[in-house]
């Protein structure tokens, strides 16, 4: 690789999962590990790319090259690091997990056991970081994922379409693939194609994913 597909180009990724406070000693999280995001923008360097790593809490080295990291923790956080960051981008790649809801109110003490009675917890919707870049009127190409346990090929086609995508990127989750696992094997779809990446590293994967990034990108914007 290093064909510099992408060189001139400011790309932003997001990756991991993003933690939403309960009370100052739980959080709600998920089980994305970031390795996917990490390998996409190590790929994305080799192909030339000044490169915007926004990483959720992950216990990951950046790699090497990646001219700026943002950590961040919640979803509202990620929005502001990537909003900021998009706001020069050319490419923007979603590879972060973001949760999608957040409890409404954080308690300031930790939340105590009440003899048995069940506790209930008021969530409220975080804002869709993908849907608010896809909204303004001058937008990097965005790229989604979709990590799906059924019916992958429907939810990624809704996905594409209803968030206003250029690409999504979509796999199934179980299996060996996806979350935690080293491998993963992604279909991606934009509007006039489909291309199969099958099961592979998660590191060769990316580097398959930025080259056809940058093919879709230098189709649509060149
Ligand atoms: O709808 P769903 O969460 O499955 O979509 C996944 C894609 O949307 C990922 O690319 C993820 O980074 C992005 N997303 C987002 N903001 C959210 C939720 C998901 O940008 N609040």
């Amino acid at each position: 690789f290093g064909d510099a597909a992408l060189r001139g180009l400011k790309v932003v990724v997001s990756a991991g999962p993003t933690y939403e406070d309960i009370d100052p000693v739980r959080f709600i999280g998920n089980r994305s590990s970031g390795q996917m995001g990490f390998a996409i923008a190590e790929a994305a360097v080799q192909a030339g790319a000044d490169v915007t790593l926004v990483a959720g809490p992950v216990s990951l080295p950046t790699p090497q090259g990646v001219t700026r990291r943002i950590d961040v923790r919640s979803a509202a956080q990620m929005r502001d690091a990537v909003v900021a960051a998009s706001a020069q981008a050319d490419i923007y790649i979603g590879a972060a997990a973001v949760g999608d809801y957040r409890p409404a109110s954080v308690a300031n003490q930790k939340i105590k056991k009440h003899d048995g009675a069940a506790l209930v917890l008021h969530l409220a919707e975080n804002p869709d970081i993908l849907a608010s870049l896809a909204a303004q009127t001058v937008r990097p190409f965005l790229v989604g994922f979709a990590a799906e346990t059924h019916d992958v090929e429907q939810y990624a086609r809704d996905k594409l379409q209803r968030k206003g995508l250029d690409m999504i990127a979509a796999n199934q989750v179980g299996g060996g693939l996806g979350f935690e696992a080293a491998d993963n094997a992604l279909t991606l779809y934009w509007p006039e194609g489909v291309a199969e990446l099958g099961r592979t590293s998660k590191t060769e994967l990316a580097h398959q994913l930025v080259a056809k990034v940058a093919e879709r990108y230098r189709a649509v914007r060149a």
